[in-house]
């Protein structure tokens, strides 16, 4: 620390929630900086289990401040949901921030994401149907309506009546579905939910700042992940946000140069939900095997993921463009019971072999995997709590995946409890 970022190195659901749990217990504020309830992150304590969508998963310490910075597309009924449910089983919520910059995601962004899916028919990209993508274009067309709109009533109806004159059109013109009342909607969001989420709205940028000046730690928790990322993802097979490292310095207002160490989470091997080019996916008994035992459905959608091998060529990438200074692995205990496991090091590509990621999303849709075959373990990770206890062939898994990546695994996670982990150096 003291300036942290954990992000997905992959098509999600790597185990950033737990790792971000697991290290803000030094950190005095945990951050997201982008996406919304698109994300599932799910922390184990105590054999209890959070599963959080928008608030930042340190809100289990009463030492840390969550903050839902401003690149986050927030959902107000759904963020006083989860705090509710947060509330209801113990946890002060009271300390969480939200950024006043912040886009509201309301009601007819979901309506327009799931019409836009329906009418994509089979080309669809297999979105969470939270409205994302729909509510980043409205930020980008200028038409979004942000957390600060809802502090004076006046502006907010009037955003409101704009932002809806156009989906409106869309809804009745091109979907053939009732308009939704500006009017009415406001009532609803100014009754229902400015009440509750009014005393959270923060200059976060200022909270952010003044912790960084005051030498605190302070962590920002990415969601989706690098391949998800809409610049740099496996388009249009993506998120409407920036996960990777700079969507950081953006999406909560602080500049490359505080930022000290950058964490890539990585399973031991992928999954992927939703649609888009995978190269190392699995079929067969083995990628069966990583579902049932990974427990491979989505926290948020209930969605099965697509298991694959893990791919060193992507962690490469997402290397470079992290700038990442190190990995931690998670669910390596998934693995245990396998005789041989895999790392994609390089794809065959129309007969020529390469180590570096094709810009073509044709090329990406034909590689083959190229694979290093490693013994498998045949041990019980899931009570390894140091180095000393990994087995020798789990050592040369991680040594070999850390080579291929370029930079160090300082971290493996061996089960989903916040204690199932070790540090790791690489050899
Ligand atoms: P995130 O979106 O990156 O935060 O990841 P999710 O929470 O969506 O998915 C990760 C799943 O794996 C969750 O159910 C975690 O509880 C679980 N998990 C995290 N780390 C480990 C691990 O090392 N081993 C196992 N078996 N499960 C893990
Ligand atoms: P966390 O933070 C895995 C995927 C969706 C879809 C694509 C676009 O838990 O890792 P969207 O609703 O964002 O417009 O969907 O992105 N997706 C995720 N996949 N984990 C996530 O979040 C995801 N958030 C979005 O499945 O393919
Ligand atoms: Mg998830």
């Amino acid at each position: 620390m003291p300036a942290t970022i954990v992000l997905g190195t992959q098509w999600g659901d790597e185990g950033k929630g737990k790792f971000t749990d697991l290290l803000a217990a030094d950190a005095s504020m945990v951050v997201r900086y982008q996406g919304g309830h698109n994300a599932g992150h799910t922390l184990v304590v105590k054999g209890e289990s959070f599963a959080l969508q928008l608030v930042p998963s340190g809100v289990l310490y009463p030492h840390t401040t969550p903050v839902i910075g401003n690149g986050v597309v927030v959902d107000p009924f759904v963020l006083l949901a989860e705090m509710e449910m947060l509330s209801s089983r113990g946890v002060d919520v009271s300390r969480i921030r939200v950024s006043g910059n912040a886009h509201l995601i309301l009601p007819y962004h979901q309506q327009l994401d799931a019409l836009h899916e329906r009418h994509l028919g089979n080309a669809k990209l297999g979105t969470t149907k939270r409205g994302i993508g729909p509510a980043y274009a409205d930020k980008s067309m200028r038409l979004g309506i942000r957390v600060q709109d809802m502090l004076d009533e006046k502006i907010f109806r009037a955003k409101l009546h704009t932002a809806l004159g156009h989906a409106n059109k869309v809804l009745t013109k091109v979907f053939n579905r009732l308009p939704v009342d500006p009017d009415q909607l406001a009532d609803r969001v100014l009754t229902e939910c400015l009440p509750g989420i009014q005393p959270l709205i923060a200059d976060s940028i200022n909270e952010i700042h003044a912790a960084l000046e005051a030498g605190e730690n302070v962590l920002f928790e990415g969601a989706q992940a690098t391949f998800l990322d809409l610049d740099h993802g496996t388009y249009p097979f993506v998120t409407s946000s920036n996960p990777t490292a700079g969507g950081a310095c953006t999406g909560a207002g602080v500049g490359p140069r505080h930022i000290d160490r950058i964490i890539g989470i990585a399973k031991a091997y992928v999954t992927r939900v939703g649609a888009g080019p995978f190269p190392t996916e699995l079929f067969d008994d083995d990628g069966d095997k990583m579902v049932d035992i990974g427990r491979e459905y989505g926290t948020n959608t209930g969605r099965r993921r697509r298991p694959g091998w893990v791919d060193a060529v992507m962690l490469r990438h997402a290397v470079r463009l992290n700038s990442l200074t190190e990995l931690a692995i998670t669910k390596l205990d998934v693995l245990d019971t396998f005789d041989t496991v895999k790392i994609c090091t390089g794809y065959r590509i129309d007969g020529h072999e390469i180590t570096t990621l094709p810009y073509h999303q044709s090329q990406i849709h034909k590689a083959e995997p190229i694979y290093e075959e490693f013994a498998g373990w045949n041990t019980d990770l899931t009570t390894v709590t140091d180095v000393e206890g990994l087995p020798a062939n789990a050592r040369r898994f991680l040594d070999a995946l850390a080579k291929q990546a370029g930079v160090p695994i300082t971290l493996v996670s061996t089960g989903p409890g916040r204690a199932q982990y070790l540090e790791y150096e690489t050899r």
